[in-house]
């Protein structure tokens, strides 16, 4: 059943992407949902798409879609979807953005689908059967130190003055080959799930962010816990997604960058 989902994902997901690639021609239409907050026509029109298909084949699961238009039947199937994750690269015309949608049932992630209409790069996971892009199998990178990484992370639009990870940022870049903020947590994660990054974190995400990111990473053979080393539980307040073979040394760094690290003798 999960294949005939995930399918079913990843035609709408197209779909929405459609509508993304067709607000991408138009004149941007920005309201403010927070101070730096963005959204757009776009998101709106994009999460109509999503809401309306998944209602007509699957009447009877749950929706929770980031702009509020999903429902909460009961049923213990619900998808997480992003409409458009990454509005502010929208608004200003950068092309890292992307569709996201992933299905749970009972909690635990079945399937995920995350697709950037603007280079149509379709990243797609089944629980069990591995993750592709465009088609083909993939997995998270082979690298083994930190030092030779190449990382990510994110800035939440909202409360940004108390977030703490600019601290983990500075340390991050000075002991990697870089640290890229591309403005989609989404995308980030199918990044690390295909090695263009060896590690992805941030501080604050909702489920709908990270939800399809998971079971990619998870699928590519990678690992993903919260930012002390501990099982994520979606929507937690902290994300580390690797390609497991430096998740312990992450651990480490940010353990010292928090102060919880056992100081060395
Ligand atoms: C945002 C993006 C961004 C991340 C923010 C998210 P949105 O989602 O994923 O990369 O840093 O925390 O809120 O608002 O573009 O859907
Ligand atoms: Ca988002
Ligand atoms: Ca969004």
């Amino acid at each position: 059943m999960t294949k005939e989902y995930l399918e079913m994902a990843v035609r709408i997901a197209k779909e929405a992407g459609q509508v993304l690639r067709e607000e991408m021609e138009r004149p941007p239409t920005i309201a403010y949902k927070g101070d730096f907050d963005l959204v757009t026509q776009a998101d709106r029109r994009s999460e109509q798409v999503i809401v309306s298909r998944l209602e007509q084949h699957f009447p009877e699961h749950t929706i929770a879609a980031e702009e509020g238009t999903g429902k909460n039947t009961g049923s213990e199937y619900v998808w997480h979807v992003d409409p458009l994750d990454g509005t502010t690269n929208f608004a200003h015309k950068y092309p890292c953005f992307c569709v996201s949608m992933a299905l749970a049932r009972k909690n635990e992630l079945l399937l995920g689908v995350i697709y950037n209409p603007i280079y149509q790069e379709l990243f797609a996971a089944a629980r069990g059967e591995g993750a592709t892009f465009n088609g083909k199998k993939i997995s998270c990178s082979k690298i083994t130190a930190l030092k030779n990484s190449l990382l990510c992370t994110g800035f939440p639009n909202h409360n940004r003055g108390s977030n703490p990870n600019f601290h983990y940022y500075w340390d991050f870049t000075l002991r990697s080959h870089g640290v890229r903020r591309d403005g989609s947590a989404a995308l980030d994660l199918a990044y690390v799930a295909m090695g263009r990054f060896d590690s992805f974190w941030e501080f604050g995400l909702n489920p709908w962010d990270v939800a399809a990111g998971i079971v990619l990473v998870e699928e590519a053979g990678g690992k993903i816990t919260d930012m002390q080393g501990k099982p994520y539980g979606l929507g937690g307040p902290s994300i580390l997604a690797s390609n497991e073979l430096i998740h312990d040394e992450m651990v480490a760094v940010a353990a010292e960058v928090s102060g919880d690290a056992v100081p060395r003798l």
